[in-house]
């Protein structure tokens, strides 16, 4: 690992070379960090760049999946007025580098060999054309379970291994006058679910075929339909009250122990550790049943709006550099249930969740069993995902039998192609 000292030099010179020295200045960042332990993993990130002297603007727009954010971005950038970094999930970041309206970062990763640490799958959305543009501060993974321990063994429950006792498990919750599944309806917290049933049902071979390369006898086949009929398995097993509720206030069901499990990706541990919970004491992490060994990635970057003065581009460098330090990584990862962007990152301060969840994704790499999200926009465009998103719910909110939905996946895709 690099010492600071290194690293400090390194950048200075980067700097130096890049702005004549200008003073940084503030920078205005955009993102959805808006629950208890969204809010402690910022602070963390505030104050590392408060260290910096680099002055805070928060400009937060709350909803996970980043679609009520993205919708903002684009009203202050087509005002001619962009903020200076943004959080941002996968093809997004494309699609504004696309348009030509993102900064470039390749001093300071050139400088940080940002190149040789990066894994392979994050750079793919860092960079565009060759070119960093977003400097990623994690990766999360939506393919996760999270249980309450304690409701589990007064129930007698076991960590379910297959899709069979993970229906068995919910049901003996429900029976006991549990909710089985602690659920927000909001679409994009329908696809994270769906992102692990897909695993669950086909593993990465179908996910990848279906909801990656958008084949459409994959999206309107009989494993989709199997898809949509565990997804309407799930739909028994939450609430009544379920409708339009914030996924945190679904992952406090599960932490107070009113419900027995919650289907989200790993930010949901920021929860339970922001309310004093342990691994393996308190809760349990486990891959959706069916989908392990398989792991559904997307990584939070900040993509720099590009900027007129030396200011403004010496702060979003600073900024940069201070995401991708591995001593960073490590404090706001632990906060922020997610795990670090570099591969030369220690493992040994991070929780037994975070450790497997590494592990899982190192191994899912090699494997050839990591694919991107399609819930957080890792696996297509915002066209295609919303359009699913859109057949996901419906079908959840029981517009649709498993089979209609089927077909209605593989005309809405195409629709949105
Ligand atoms: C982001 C996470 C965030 C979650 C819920 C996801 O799209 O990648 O960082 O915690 O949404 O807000």
């Amino acid at each position: 690992m690099r010492n600071t000292f290194g690293k400090t030099t390194a950048m200075a010179a980067v700097l130096a070379a890049t702005t004549g020295m200008a003073q940084a200045e503030d920078v205005e960042v955009l993102h959805w960090w808006t629950s208890g332990g969204e809010a402690a993993a910022l602070s963390v990130l505030k104050q590392n760049l408060e260290t910096e002297e680099i002055g805070w603007i928060d400009m937060p727009v709350a909803g996970g999946g980043g679609e009520a954010a993205m919708t903002t971005l684009r009203a202050r950038v087509t005002s001619g007025d962009a903020p200076t970094a943004v959080q941002m999930l996968g093809f997004d970041i494309q699609d504004w580098a696309a348009e030509g309206v993102l900064g470039n970062l390749n001093d300071v990763a050139e400088a940080e060999g940002w190149d040789a640490v990066v894994p392979e799958a994050l750079q793919a959305f860092s960079k565009y054309d060759g070119n960093w543009v977003a400097a990623p501060v994690n990766v999360h993974s939506s393919n996760w379970v999270w249980a309450n321990k304690a409701v589990l063994d007064e129930l007698g429950i076991e960590e379910p291994k297959t899709w069979e006792e993970f229906v068995a498990a919910l049901q003996a919750a429900k029976d006991a006058g549990k909710t089985g599944l602690a659920h927000g309806g909001q679409p994009w917290q329908e696809a994270t679910i769906f992102d692990g049933v897909v695993l669950s049902v086909g593993g990465p071979e179908f996910y990848r075929a279906a909801l990656i390369d958008l084949d459409a006898e994959a999206l309107g086949g009989e494993q989709m339909v199997e898809a949509f009929n565990r997804m309407g398995t799930l739909r028994s097993f939450v609430d009544d009250n379920f409708s339009g509720r914030d996924w945190n206030l679904a992952s406090a069901m599960v932490i107070n122990g009113d419900a027995a499990f919650q289907i989200m990706g790993d930010w949901a541990k920021g929860e339970f550790v922001n309310a004093g919970k342990v691994p393996g004491e308190d809760f349990l992490c486990f891959r959706v049943p069916g989908s392990d060994g398989a792991v559904s990635f997307l990584s939070d970057q900040f993509a720099m709006f590009a900027q007129g003065d030396d200011a403004a581009k010496e702060a979003q460098a600073k900024m940069a550099s201070a995401i991708m330090s591995p001593e960073f990584q490590i404090a706001f990862n632990t906060v922020k249930g997610s795990v670090p962007s570099r591969t030369d990152v220690d493992a040994s301060p991070f929780d037994s969740c975070a450790q497997k969840g590494m592990e899982q994704l190192a191994a899912a790499s090699e494997s050839g069993s990591l694919v991107g999200s399609m819930g957080h926009g890792h696996a297509n465009r915002a066209a295609v995902k919303n359009a699913m998103y859109d057949v996901i719910t419906a079908h959840f909110n029981g517009e649709f039998t498993a089979e209609e939905a089927a077909d209605e996946l593989v005309n809405a895709v195409e629709a949105a192609q």
